[in-house]
Parts: C-alpha cells; sequence; structure tokens
C-alpha cells in the first residue's frame, strides 16, 4: 500500500548531503536556539492562569510534570537527530521507521505546533508591547489592536503583524545572521528571569503555599497540560540539522542541555511566583511583570515586560523557522509544492518559503483570536512526542547497527515512559480539543489522497524501478 512506503535510512541521508543550506551551527548556537524557542508565552503567561485556575502552588508540580514528559521525549529526539540529522524532524524519522503516510500526517501535525505557535506567541506578543506602549502613553486605534471578536471594534492585530513580518524579512536574510540576534535576545530573557528569581525570591511568603494542592492532584495534571506550551520549542533544535557543522555530535547537546537549563529556570520561576502572590490573584496576562508590581517594584515589573517581549521574540524566530525548514523537507520530498524547497543563491536560505509561511502566520495572528488555540498547539506537538518515542523503538528493532552518536539510556523504559507522560497530558486536554485535531489531520488525510500521493518523488522513484 502507498500509505506504508518508506525510505530507507541511506536515501535518507543521501538526501541530507545533497542538501544546500549552509552549515554554521555550533552546540553553543543550538543550545541558544533551543532556549530561544523554550522561553516565551508560557512562563511569562500562562503560568497565571495555570496557577490560578488549575494548580494552584502546585504549579511547580505541573511544571515537572509537564518537564520530566518532555525530557523522556527529548533522549528520544536526541537518539533520532544524531542518527539521522536532516531536516524535517520527527517528519523524516517517520518517513522511514513509519511509512510515508504516517510521515505525511505527522508533517501536517507539526504545522499545528510550529505555524500556529507562532501566530498564537505573535498575539502574545503584541498584548505584552500594547501594555508597554500604553505605560509610555501610546495607544493605537482599537480597530488596529486585537483580531476580530477579541475586543469590541477591534479588526486586524497590526503589531502582531508586523513582528512577524520582521522576523520573516531577518530569516530570509541567512541563518547566521538569524542565529546572531537569537543569541543576543536569549541572554537578555535568561538575565531578565534571573533578575526575577534574585529580587522575587526576598520576598516569598511560605504562607501562600498554602493550601498547596487546592484544586486536587486534577488540577496539577490539567495546569500541566496547559504550561506544557512553556516548554514547546527544544525539538526546534532537530530541524536546524542540515544548517549544524557537525550535527551528530552537537544535536543531543543543544537539544538536552536547552531542555535542562528551561526546566531549572520554569521550576524556581513558578516557585518564587506562587510564593510572592497568592495564587487566586495570579490570573492577570502578565503575572511575572504583575507579580514585580505587587511588591511595589513596577521599575522592574517594567524590565520584565521588556524581557517577555524580548523572550517571545525569539519564540517566534525559532518557531517559524522551523516550520519552514519542515516545509523544506516535504517539499523536498514531493509531497509538497517544489517552491517551498528553492535555495536563494546569496542567503542559502528556504526565501520563497519563509516569506510565504510567515506572510500565512501573520495573517492568522492578525485576523484569527487563538486564545483556545494554545491547546491545540499542545495537542499536536504531544502526539509528535508520542511518535518520536514509538519511532526509536521501532528504530531499535529495525536497524541495530546502525551508527548512533548518542543512544537514548533506558530502552525500551525511557520511550514507554514518553509515550505514557504524553498520552497522559493529551488526555487531560478538553474534548473541543480533541475534535478540532481530529478535523485538522482529517482534512490533511484528504490532502495527501489528493496531492501528496502522487507527487510523492518515493512514489514515482517506486514506479520507474
Ligand atoms: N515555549 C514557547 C513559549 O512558551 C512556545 O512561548
Amino acid at each position: 500500500m502507498d500509505i506504508f512506503r518508506k525510505k530507507s535510512l541511506e536515501e535518507l541521508l543521501l538526501t541530507s548531503q545533497k542538501q544546500q543550506l549552509k552549515k554554521v551551527l555550533g552546540p553553543l548556537d543550538l543550545t541558544l536556539l533551543g532556549i530561544g524557542a523554550i522561553i516565551g508565552t508560557g512562563i511569562f503567561v500562562l503560568t497565571g492562569v495555570a496557577a490560578a485556575e488549575h494548580a494552584g502552588p502546585a504549579l511547580v508540580l505541573s511544571f515537572i510534570v509537564a518537564g520530566l514528559a518532555c525530557v523522556f521525549a527529548a533522549l528520544c529526539y536526541a537518539e533520532f537527530a544524531s542518527t539521522v540529522p536532516i531536516a524535517g524532524s520527527v517528519y523524516s524519522y517517520s518517513y522511514f521507521t513509519l511509512g510515508e503516510g504516517v510521515a505525511w500526517l505527522i508533517g501536517w501535525d507539526l504545522i499545528l505546533e510550529y505555524g500556529l505557535a507562532v501566530s498564537a506567541v505573535g498575539v502574545g506578543w503584541s498584548g505584552y508591547f500594547q501594555n508597554l506602549m500604553a505605560g509610555f502613553g501610546f495607544k493605537l486605534p482599537v480597530a488596529l489592536s486585537g483580531s476580530p471578536g477579541s475586543a469590541p471594534g477591534a479588526v486586524f492585530n497590526l503589531p502582531a503583524f508586523v513582528i512577524i513580518l520582521l522576523i520573516t524579512w531577518l530569516l530570509s536574510q541567512g541563518i547566521r545572521e538569524s542565529a546572531r540576534v537569537n543569541n543576543i535576545m536569549v541572554f537578555i530573557k535568561i538575565s531578565v528571569i534571573l533578575v526575577f528569581i534574585a529580587v522575587g525570591v526576598w520576598y516569598v511568603k511560605p504562607a501562600n503555599w498554602t493550601p498547596f494542592m487546592p484544586f486536587g492532584f486534577g488540577g496539577v495534571m490539567t495546569g500541566a497540560a496547559t504550561i506544557f506550551f512553556a516548554y514547546l520549542g527544544f525539538d526546534a533544535v532537530s530541524t536546524a540539522a542540515e544548517e549544524v557543522k557537525n550535527p551528530k555530535r552537537d544535536l543531543p547537546i543543544g537539544i538536552i542541555s536547552s531542555l535542562a537549563v528551561c526546566t531549572l529556570l520554569y521550576i524556581v520561576v513558578s516557585a518564587v511566583l506562587t510564593g510572592m502572590v497568592p495564587y487566586h490573584r495570579l490570573n492577570v496576562a502578565a503575572p511575572v511583570a504583575f507579580a514585580m508590581s505587587t511588591i511595589g517594584q513596577d521599575w522592574f515589573a517594567g524590565l520584565i515586560s521588556l524581557g517577555a517581549i524580548t523572550g517571545m521574540t525569539t519564540v517566534l524566530l525559532v518557531m517559524l523557522y522551523g516550520q519552514v525548514r519542515l516545509f523544506f523537507a516535504m517539499s523536498r520530498d514531493g509531497l509538497m509544492p517544489t517552491f517551498f524547497a528553492k535555495v536563494h543563491p546569496i542567503h542559502q536560505t528556504p526565501y520563497t518559503s519563509t516569506w510565504v509561511t510567515g506572510l500565512a502566520c501573520a495573517a492568522i495572528a492578525a485576523l484569527v483570536p487563538l486564545g483556545t488555540l494554545a491547546h491545540l498547539v499542545n495537542i499536536g506537538t504531544l502526539t509528535a512526542f508520542v511518535l518520536v518515542a514509538v519511532a526509536v523503538l521501532i528504530l531499535r528493532k529495525t536497524h541495530p547497527n546502525v551508527p548512533r552518536a548518542f543512544t537514548c539510556p533506558a530502552v525500551p523504559l525511557v520511550p514507554l515512559l514518553a509515550v505514557f507522560f504524553c498520552g497522559y497530558l493529551m488526555l487531560s486536554l478538553p474534548a473541543a480539543t480533541w475534535k478540532m485535531f481530529a478535523l485538522w489531520l482529517s482534512v490533511g488525510v484528504v490532502v495527501y489522497l489528493l496531492y501528496g500521493r502522487s507527487h510523492s518523488l518515493l512514489a514515482k522513484g517506486t514506479q520507474q524501478d
């Protein structure tokens, strides 16, 4: 059957060697790229609602649970990335372990993670930006301040639209330039978080931590499924595979160290935050800045808003980058129109694809109220994590001797734990999210049947044989 046709490992490696992307990234760039994609809306925005409505002070536990799910998945990602360093990440891994049909579906699913996350984070960015500007007395006309439905009279989210286009322009200039900007901004956002911890810790009142689990264990799990968004992005490191100087060694380092740094920061920040402010007061759009205001540190609150804006900018940068590299890989395989794989002769970036994707994400961010869609992004990502864990198990059976620069420890336990934790988080998401997800995958099946199945280069190759 067509949908089960698979690429051989040799074919995959050959494709990645023939590629024309520029190899410039090292382990530090990758770690910073990972942190760039990870720290953003999740910690600066979603912590508030997760603490106030779901987890209470046990938000720390939610971060630990979601972090564990990610660590297990990250170990699986690292094994794959070091074995098959190829753009397209889990899409490409599935192509030779599970076959074209699953690969397509997972590629389609990842559009939810990267593409929709770009739009969602663009909206979050716009909110913080307008907040900060209002502090200086600048206010946009209501019509241009949000998407239709987000506020009475709102028509178009101009700041979200503009920031995504600016990021698109930067990415189209080249990966080296983008990585440099990313590195500077990551430095700023980590400094701001460290300042928050260093100042906030003196204002922690242990009484705020009781009751610790006001919404019970169920609340902790729903909290974990919500703030899972905060961890999203370490996997984007693996989409950079073809632009890395020594991918087999550097990709695992980038994936695991960026996740480790962020997990540690998140656990400390959530403990300090819920210690500073009673959890039920945290249901605000900018909880971390709010905590600083409550202790009379307005100057620090402003600094944190600036850090949040910088943080979300790098998330936009890396997520958009990941989305474009994914389209690049899918188009190179014939499952997407060929222009997505065209590389600019001077900048050596997939230029057209960057602009088409950037414009689409900008338009969605400007016109669609994306509040509830964070859940959709989460379910898409969790599915990818489950698949990558399953694919590691399959790879160990089908290719036991292929050289792996990094091996996931304690197989099959770690992949199985990844499946268990991610599966559990998926089940904690609302039914409405599942329905939308099913709808999105059904559209994907139709697109594959109408386009990908017949245009697939693998299919053409098979037919010629
Ligand atoms: N982890 C990213 C964020 O929190 C998506 O913004």
